[in-house]
């Protein structure tokens, strides 16, 4: 017989709280102390944004890195290097931050959503290369909740297509696909250093590139087009935002990046134990591993297929184990009037209104049916490098009372 649940007056299975994650440690101290002590916080001469954007480069194998002030920051980096013609469209996925679609608009661009895996939640190579059209100049490839899309098949299609390939790795830090690491699979990665993200300073971000035409063009649009050891001491190269990273984010960043690996190794092996614990829960799909890449869970999901996810979720938080359910609950472009209904620069719907837009453009449901049929079931579960295995017993051991006492 099933144990009673929580929920129904059942002795729960977690009654202490989980541990919080410390991602900040002595070391960032010491180094943001070291900063400040330098008596200068201008990042483009100071010690630890050039240093961090070494460092990042020879961490990742990429022969080049930008800093930058966010991840969404580093796609508009991304963009600004592509410098596409207003209309021109951008592929990106439906279900992900906004970081990951405004940059696109602020270029005068029109984002094109391919559609996703409904259980994995990422982009699908097919959806992709379906969205591709004579007017698209890049693919925005997010690599979701810490786990690889197929990232060769799409830099195939990107290549045989003369697209531009950018991956969005705000949520998969010093994660490998095949032995490499997410970033470096197309011309440009991006990384946030969000509070939430493996590797954080708070705010903060990088742009990855192996080209070096790229890289300038990446360098410039960072600073107002503005490099003075490249253009003058006056003159920028072209229309460009402000987006320098300063050496107390550099500082903390270095320190970050010392030990990215090993908090994704924990990740990777405490999202592996709960995977196995939960596989043969019924109404629970887990999501699928392998051996060819890894999954560094930014957060932990699975999705709930044979029960309600509300009530399964409010038996779940009875039980003393935290979840969410939906994820972003609608595709991103539905989360706000900048597409739905094309509210963008005053009252003029560009680049919707602009000449030099070649058709009709509508966002709605229909777009993406498998994101639409992903988000209705999708748990997300916070998971992080400072959790026992104890802990992930109890998540793991709720989940499973739970989808047996609603299955009962
Ligand atoms: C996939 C993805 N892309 C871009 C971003 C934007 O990053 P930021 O919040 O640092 O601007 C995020 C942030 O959560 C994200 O998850």
């Amino acid at each position: 017989m099933a144990e009673q649940l929580a929920v129904n007056g059942g002795t729960p299975v977690r009654t202490t709280p989980f541990p919080g994650r410390q991602p900040y440690s002595e070391r960032d101290e010491e180094l943001v102390l070291e900063a400040i002590r330098s008596q200068n916080l201008f990042g483009k001469n100071g010690n630890f944004v050039p240093q961090l954007e070494e460092k990042f480069a020879q961490f990742m194998g990429s022969g080049y890195a930008q800093t930058c002030t966010s991840g969404t920051a580093a796609v508009h980096l991304a963009l600004g290097a592509v410098n596409p013609d207003p209309g021109d469209e951008i592929i990106t996925a439906p279900i992900t931050d906004p970081g990951s679609v405004m940059p696109i608009l602020q270029q005068n661009a029109v984002p094109i959503f391919a559609d996703v895996d409904p259980i994995t939640l990422n982009m699908t190579a097919e959806s992709i290369e379906a969205c591709i059209t004579d007017r698209t100049r890049a693919i925005i490839l997010v690599h979701l909740f810490g786990r690889p899309c197929d990232v060769d098949k799409v830099a195939e299609i990107a290549k045989r297509r003369g697209v531009t390939l950018i991956e969005d790795c705000a949520q998969a830090h010093a994660t490998k696909y095949k032995g490499q690491y997410l970033g470096t699979f197309g011309d440009m990665g991006c990384f946030s250093f969000q509070q939430s993200k493996h590797m954080t300073t708070g705010d903060g971000g990088i742009t990855i590139t192996d080209d070096e035409a790229t890289y300038w063009r990446l360098r410039l649009f960072a600073d107002k087009g503005w490099d003075y050891r490249y253009m003058g001491e006056r003159d920028h190269a072209f229309l460009a935002p402000n987006y320098r990273m300063n050496e107390l984010t550099g500082a903390v960043a270095v320190a970050q990046l010392e030990k990215v690996r090993d908090v994704v190794e924990r990740r990777i092996h405490l999202g592996r134990v709960l995977t196995e614990r939960i596989a043969d829960a019924p109404g629970i799909t887990a999501l699928p591993l392998s051996d060819d890449y890894e999954v560094s869970w930014w957060n932990y999901i699975f999705h709930i297929t044979g029960h309600d996810p509300d009530e399964f979720a409010a038996a779940l938080r009875a039980e003393g184990v935290s979840v969410g359910v939906r994820y972003i609950q609608d595709p991103i472009y539905m989360r706000g009037d900048f597409l739905v209904r094309k509210v963008t620069y005053g009252k003029t719907q560009c680049p919707f209104s602009c000449p030099a837009t070649s058709r009709e453009y509508e966002y709605g449901p229909e777009l993406v049916p498998d994101a639409v049929k992903g988000l209705k079931t999708v748990a997300v579960m916070g998971l992080h490098e400072h959790m026992g295995e104890d802990d992930i017993v109890d998540m793991a051991a709720a989940i499973c009372k739970v989808a047996d006492g609603l299955s009962a």
